[in-house]
């Protein structure tokens, strides 16, 4: 058996798969998340360790086999959260997470110091707020008693592995979202550190792929494995979603619903500009890349919509409610703006709204327009990918947005593309299972991995009336951001 561990935004899954691809036991544990003022959003890196190794107990017991059976394991984590670190690996402050919008005023600071045009030829990225370059001076600035103390810094995922392995290393695909990587080089960025004066040490690079180590005796005495378990670098949960989804080559291309939203694009080089418009990082597939586009709050506004009106209802119920009301929303629209939006405004401060409410809405109106806006943002990144001249012939759809028939209609209709639902569908913890299990030796390839381990249940078809109509909404939804950008 292989593990694959993904320590989410809101809870770490823990997935125990055998060497078919077969599920045999998952386990989900929530941690907090900590937002003490406006755009804030922390976690507690102790947090995440603990509840792995709650998570991985429950998930031997529930399997009920043999720990020793366990050969391998790796990681997939959010991306950017920096975890700073002192000499001997303490942690020195509260890990500041993706969706953390305070460091506005480092990113412009960043784009002066650099250039943009500098910053874009060495990561191929832009600087936005949820990057780790811009945490790490926000902290140098407001609490440099605490960055004295810094000695390197982390990922979420690789904070974990350094506790269960006791050796420090980031992999590619999480290292490219530092904005300190040159992601074409693979190289930490020299003239960066040197110009924005990182005094601290980047951490060494390794491949997802990579045995980092095995299990430290303590770890495998709380979780009950073996310190035999080979413990595989991994990659960032965008990169392990898409090895899930079997993202492997040209032409291929994934939609992601977690908290945030992610439609991301197969590249075989690093080579390509793409302006900044999308996110452009290495994939955890060693060698090569992918692009992507974010909408920051995708589950994030399903989960705020259904805490704050139906905090008992099921989501499966509202999205059944939602698919009461007709496309459109009978005129409803909103835009998901709730934390700020990433693709394609890169704009901390914009706020999300509902537009047209009328006195004949229901709520049917509003959890539909909810799920509508979500989709209409994601569909900004897919024709963004479209326009830059790469086909997009299916989409992959994973997350809590290929959990209902109605949602994957929904994004047949919007991004005008057949949308694959997998059999099996378990997010970024399989693709890290899938690292594991290609580690181990189980398969030649990560590709040989994915074609035993994916398995398509069904293809949506878009509909073509339906494809239309929402051509035409989502030309009044992108009118919504330059009319209200002014007034939030
Ligand atoms: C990607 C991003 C998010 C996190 C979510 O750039 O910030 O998708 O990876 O976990």
């Amino acid at each position: 058996h292989v593990i694959g561990i993904d320590i989410g935004t809101s809870a770490v899954k823990v997935l125990l798969v055998d060497w078919t691809g077969k599920v045999k036991a998952e386990s989900t544990e929530p941690y907090p998340l900590y937002q003490p003022h406006s755009g804030y959003s922390e976690q507690n890196p102790g947090d995440w360790v603990e509840k792995t190794i709650i998570a991985l107990r429950k998930v031997l017991k529930i399997a009920n086999i043999d720990p020793r059976s366990v050969v391998g394991l790796s990681f997939s984590g959010q991306m950017h959260g920096l975890v700073l670190l002192t000499e001997t690996n303490e942690v020195v402050r509260p890990a500041i997470l993706w969706n953390d919008t305070r460091t506005t005023e480092q990113c412009r600071e960043i784009e002066a110091r650099i250039g943009k045009e500098k910053l874009l030829a060495i990561t191929k990225n832009e600087a936005l707020e949820g990057f780790t370059l811009p945490k790490l001076l926000w902290v140098k600035k407001h609490e440099p008693h605490l960055y004295k103390q810094a000695h390197t810094f982390l990922l979420p995922k690789d904070y974990v592995r350094l506790r269960f392995t006791g050796h420090v290393a980031m992999e590619y695909s999480d290292a490219a979202g530092t904005l300190l990587l040159d992601i074409q080089k693979k190289a930490w960025s020299e003239k960066l550190c040197q110009e924005l004066a990182i005094e601290i040490e980047c951490p060494p690079l390794v491949e997802s792929t990579e045995c980092v180590g095995t299990l430290l005796p303590e770890i495998a005495e709380k979780t009950g494995l073996s310190t035999s378990v080979k413990v595989f670098a991994g990659g960032a949960d965008n990169a392990c979603g898409a090895i899930g989804a079997g993202i492997l080559a040209e032409g291929q291309t994934m939609c992601s619903i977690g908290t945030s939203g992610v439609v991301l694009a197969f590249e075989q080089t690093g080579e390509k500009d793409f302006a900044g418009k999308v996110h452009y990082f290495n994939h955890a597939k060693p060698n090569s890349y992918y692009i992507m586009g974010v909408t920051l709050a995708a589950g994030y506004s399903f989960d705020w919509f259904k805490r704050t009106f139906f905090p008992e209802v099921p989501f499966s119920e509202i999205v059944q409610h939602a698919a009461k009301s007709p496309i459109g929303a009978n005129g409803l629209l909103f835009t998901p703006y709730i934390v700020g939006e990433r693709t394609p405004y890169a704009d901390a401060d914009i706020r999300a709204s509902f537009i047209g409410i009328d006195a004949a809405h229901t709520t049917s109106d509003f959890a539909r327009a909810v799920l509508e806006g979500i989709t209409f943002s994601l569909n900004e990144s897919v024709e963004i990918i479209k326009a830059s001249g790469k086909r997009v012939d299916t989409v992959v759809s994973i997350g809590g947005g290929a959990k209902s028939i109605e949602w994957l209609q929904m994004q047949a209709d919007i991004f005008a593309t057949p949308i694959e639902k997998l059999k099996q569908e378990q997010g970024p913890s399989m693709g890290a299972a899938m690292i594991a299990a290609y580690g181990c030796g189980w398969f030649s390839s990560l590709e040989q991995c994915a074609r035993a381990f994916k398995e398509v249940e069904r293809v949506v078809e878009p509909n073509p009336a339906a494809v239309e109509r929402y051509r035409e909404l989502f030309a009044l939804y992108r009118d919504i951001y330059p009319q209200t950008k002014e007034i939030t």
